[in-house]
């Protein structure tokens, strides 16, 4: 489906009249340079550089070690690859928690020297105040509400949010709080369809959903699950457009075998 939006470069307020006009927004998420210029190439509209990198990138059990100076480097390799998405920079794990100077500090960063055009921060209104200020002084806010992998020690299980009367009216009254606060824009992970489609109506901001079903005016997946590469966790709400670990696996494997058989190199890869 061809959009207006396919050649114009996106910004916050691109994305606001996307969500007036009924068009939907597509996101996924970058570490490197080559998925970066693959998914610009596709005209993806927002490309985050996700915290998701410490666990599909780094290995790691969950997005809590991803460090700045890690962050900022995956960030400014993005940047440096993306001519028409907007890209988002995710604030890890204790980069905005301590006080508002360090949260200004740190995103300041990812916006001077990793070149990102947004944030984004997890949490309700427990963070009003440092969305507010780096609003106030010129850095873009994405906000992120439901499943919160930073606070998974706290829950202990990464089960829907929301599914209760008392989880479900928070997550709204955080999401009509963090609007009025500044944000362009809101992941919701792993929520209701109906408490989705209840904080999309409610707020003019575009709502960018993550296993929230279809009511989100967007939709972001982590690029690694959706093409088969991170093979360790499959939630129902993945779907796979592609299954690329068994792809390289037989590529290796067949590399592997011409190289013990010696038919690889062949006469015509030689000099
Ligand atoms: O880190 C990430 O990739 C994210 C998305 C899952 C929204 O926060």
């Amino acid at each position: 489906m061809s959009t207006h939006s396919e050649t114009t470069k996106i910004t916050t307020e691109q994305l606001r009249k996307m969500k007036r006009a009924g068009e939907k927004i597509s996101a996924l998420t970058a570490y490197d340079h080559i998925m970066a210029s693959l998914l610009d190439e596709s005209s993806i509209d927002i490309i985050l550089v996700g915290d998701s990198a410490s666990t599909v990138f780094a290995g790691n059990e969950t997005t809590l070690p991803m460090t700045m100076e890690e962050m900022l480097y995956h960030v400014r390799v993005v940047t440096k690859s993306v001519k028409r998405a907007l890209v988002v920079a995710d604030m890890p794990f204790m980069s905005y928690h301590v006080s508002i100077e360090e949260a200004i500090r740190n995103a300041g960063r990812f916006m001077k020297e990793s070149h990102a055009e947004a944030v984004k921060l997890e949490g309700g209104i427990e963070f009003l105040p440092t969305i507010k200020r780096l609003v106030e002084i010129g850095i873009p806010v994405m906000g992120h509400l439901g499943l919160t992998p930073q606070s998974i020690h706290k829950f202990g299980t990464y089960r829907t949010r929301g599914t209760s009367k008392a989880e479900a009216d928070k997550i709204l009254k955080d999401a009509i709080a963090l609007e009025k606060a500044g944000i362009f824009a809101l992941v919701l992970e792993k929520i209701p369809a109906a408490l989705s489609m209840k904080i999309s109506k409610a707020v003019s901001i575009p709502t960018i959903g993550i296993g929230a079903g279809g009511h989100c005016d967007g939709q972001i997946l982590v690029t690694h699950d959706m093409l088969g590469l991170y093979e360790k966790f499959h939630p129902r709400f993945v779907r796979r457009y592609a299954e690329l670990a068994k792809a390289m696996r037989k590529a290796f494997r067949n590399y592997h075998a011409d190289v013990k058989s010696g038919s690889f190199p062949g006469k015509n890869e030689s000099y």
